[in-house]
């Protein structure tokens, strides 16, 4: 899929092109079009270009659409026959374009899209070979389609008639994406075998709309693989920083997943994980450990890992006493270290990770409780920026309406210079209050604006 950000010349708005590559991204998008609806934002517009009756759902809802028939592939299907008929090894790839090019030439009313997404390989080959379709395979195209002329793509009049408002108050019933999913199967039903239920249609346009998360594996030197699943987009320069046997701190506003992704990270690559969370009462003894009066030793977190292996996340680093920290720092830096009981060798597999909502240059104006770090701790550390991964949180949240909501609060506080936190936490708790039938008003009061004054809200719904 091709996505192609411009500028109009006159007045400077933005706009994108997306076009299918395949017929397969054709389907996807027809179902992109109603989930990017549902993500509109003000003051922007997007173009699509497709091949195929898809469009027609793109129009009804106002969707600027382009055809561009010419973009398809039009390989000659003779030499695919051909190459069939000689017995050579054919892609699928190529069968599907093959048997494509056929059907224009000989049923050109014939859903193609349909034929690429469910027709079997033999299925393909036949219908190159001799023109014959498998049994049951809907012949008839949908309604015709009107298509807007392709060189309009910047002009005003391409923006929706009636774009959703964004509004102060709360979103009049926004459109639940569950209706939407019914309505994309009900479209896509007719081209596939067997039935495609509202999730799975969610999940293509998820996909395909850009918008899903990240899912990484990791792949270890010795080849084992991990299946990390859906991280954060940081998540894999995480992985390799660890990997490279630095010590990493992970600098992100609240709720961004820093604690999650260590936790994971550590998995990912086959180390156990342990962590110790600072603060202002945390002393050398929660690092170190220390001989209780039974003169047994107390170990701790920080001493299992580097003794043993592992990686150890100080967490919220910078909400501790810096003289503490200190302590850590020939820890991190050299071989070993001085616990109560002697000195112990750093393990191999040790990794320190670092989490903090600062930069570690004293409180600012949200975090007027932190502290300044040494420069000397600072310097143990590379540093990794954890802003909000968007399409993590929409993926975390599992209500699009809900999270779209908290997303463009989020962005309007930031342009007012509003002193609040709206966190992910916003999005994900606000999602299970509305989850368990609970209102948006009280969604909104418990999990997004907690307790900040009605004038400031008002002011970021303003600006929203
Ligand atoms: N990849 C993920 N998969 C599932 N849940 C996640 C993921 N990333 C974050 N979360 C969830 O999001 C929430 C916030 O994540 P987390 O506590 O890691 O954030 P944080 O950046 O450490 O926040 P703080 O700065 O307040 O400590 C948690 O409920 C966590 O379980
Ligand atoms: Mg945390």
């Amino acid at each position: 899929m091709k996505i192609t950000e411009h500028t109009k010349k006159k007045g400077g708005r933005r706009y994108w092109t997306i076009q299918a590559e395949s017929m397969e991204e054709d389907t996807a998008m027809g179902a992109n079009m109603a989930l990017l609806l549902s993500k509109w934002k003000k003051g922007e517009y997007r173009a699509w270009y497709t091949y195929d009756a898809q469009a027609a759902l793109a129009i009804r809802n106002g969707w600027n659409c382009e055809t561009s028939e010419e973009d398809e592939p039009v390989d000659d299907w003779r030499e695919t026959r051909t190459a069939l008929e000689h017995g050579d090894t054919v892609s699928a790839v190529d069968l599907r374009k093959a048997a494509s090019a056929r059907a224009r030439e000989l049923e050109p009313d014939r859903p193609r899209t349909a034929m690429s997404q469910t027709w079997s390989r033999d299925e393909l080959a036949a219908y190159v070979l001799d023109g014959t379709a498998p049994a049951g395979a809907p012949a008839a195209a949908p309604a015709p389609v009107k298509m807007i002329p392709a060189g309009t793509v910047s002009e005003p009049a391409w923006a929706p008639a009636a774009p959703p408002a964004v509004t102060t108050a709360t979103p009049a019933a926004p459109p639940a994406l569950g209706d939407l999913g019914a309505m994309l199967a009900a479209l896509v039903e007719p081209y596939v075998k067997g039935a495609v239920d509202a999730e799975t249609v969610r999940a293509i346009v998820r996909e395909e709309a850009g918008i899903a998360p990240h899912r990484f594996e990791v792949v270890l030197p010795t080849g084992a693989v991990h299946a990390a699943g859906m991280q954060h987009a940081q998540f894999p320069k995480l992985v390799r920083r660890l990997g490279a046997g630095l010590h990493v701190m992970l600098v992100g506003s609240p709720g961004t997943g820093k604690t999650h992704a260590c936790h994971a990270a550590a998995s990912a690559l086959g180390l156990s994980f342990h962590t110790t969370s600072v603060g202002a009462q945390t002393t050398k003894s929660d690092l170190l450990g220390f001989i209780d009066a039974h003169s047994k030793l107390v170990r701790t977190q920080f001493r299992e890992a580097y003794e043993h292996g592992g990686v150890f996340l100080l967490d919220e680093i910078d909400a501790g006493n810096p003289n503490v920290l200190t302590v850590l720092n020939a820890a991190l830096a050299n071989g070993c270290c001085p616990f109560p009981d002697g000195m112990v060798d750093r393990h191999a597999d040790f990794r320190g990770v670092a989490a903090a909502n600062t930069y570690g240059r004293g409180g600012d104006r949200l975090f007027v409780g932190r502290n300044q770090l040494d420069a000397a701790s600072l310097d143990r550390f590379v540093v990794l920026d954890w802003d909000v991964d968007e399409r993590l949180e929409t993926a975390l949240t599992g209500n699009n309406d809900w999270c779209t909501y908290v997303q463009r609060m989020r962005k309007a506080a930031g342009s007012v210079r509003a002193q609040v936190v709206i966190s992910p936490r916003a999005s994900i708790n606000g999602a299970k209050i509305l989850a368990s039938g609970d209102t948006w008003e009280e969604a909104e009061a418990e999990a997004l604006w907690k307790g900040i004054p009605a004038e400031l809200r008002e002011q970021i719904k303003r600006a929203a």
